[in-house]
C-alpha cells in the first residue's frame, strides 16, 4: 500500500484523490489518508502530490504512519473529488514538526 505522511498536514492539496482508480482516500480536517486494505499499489498518486507526502510502505520507518492511515480511513469520509487546498498550504509545505497539528 501507499501511505500519506506528515507533509500532507495543513497542505492537503488533494491532487491525489482525482487520480486514484479505486477511490481509497479518506478526508480529515487538515489531512488525508489512504485505506491500506483498499489501495491496489498502482502508484499513480505518488507523483501527483505537490507535497511529496505519499510514500510506498516498502520504505523504512513508516509503521506509525501506516497505522494512522488505517485508523482514520475507518472513521473519516471517503473523498473522490479535489476541493480547494488551504489558502496557506504553500507556507506549510516542507515544514517539520507538523504531526502534532494533525486534527482528528
Ligand atoms: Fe489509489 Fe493507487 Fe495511490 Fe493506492 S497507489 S492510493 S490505489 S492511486
Ligand atoms: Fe495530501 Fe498530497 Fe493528497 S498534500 S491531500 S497527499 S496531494
Amino acid at each position: 500500500t501507499y501511505v500519506v505522511t506528515e507533509n500532507c498536514i495543513k497542505c492537503k492539496y488533494q491532487d491525489c484523490v482525482e487520480v486514484c482508480p479505486v477511490d481509497c482516500f479518506y478526508e480529515g480536517e487538515n489531512f488525508l489518508v489512504i485505506h491500506p486494505d483498499e489501495c491496489i499499489d498502482c502508484g499513480v498518486c505518488e507523483p501527483e502530490c505537490p507535497a511529496e507526502a505519499i510514500i510506498p510502505d516498502t520504505e523504512p520507518n513508516l509503521d506509525n504512519w501506516l497505522e494512522l492511515n488505517r485508523k482514520f480511513a475507518e472513521i473519516w469520509p471517503n473523498i473522490t473529488r479535489k476541493g480547494d487546498a488551504p489558502s496557506d498550504a504553500d507556507e506549510w509545505n516542507g515544514k517539520t514538526g507538523k504531526t502534532e497539528l494533525l486534527s482528528e
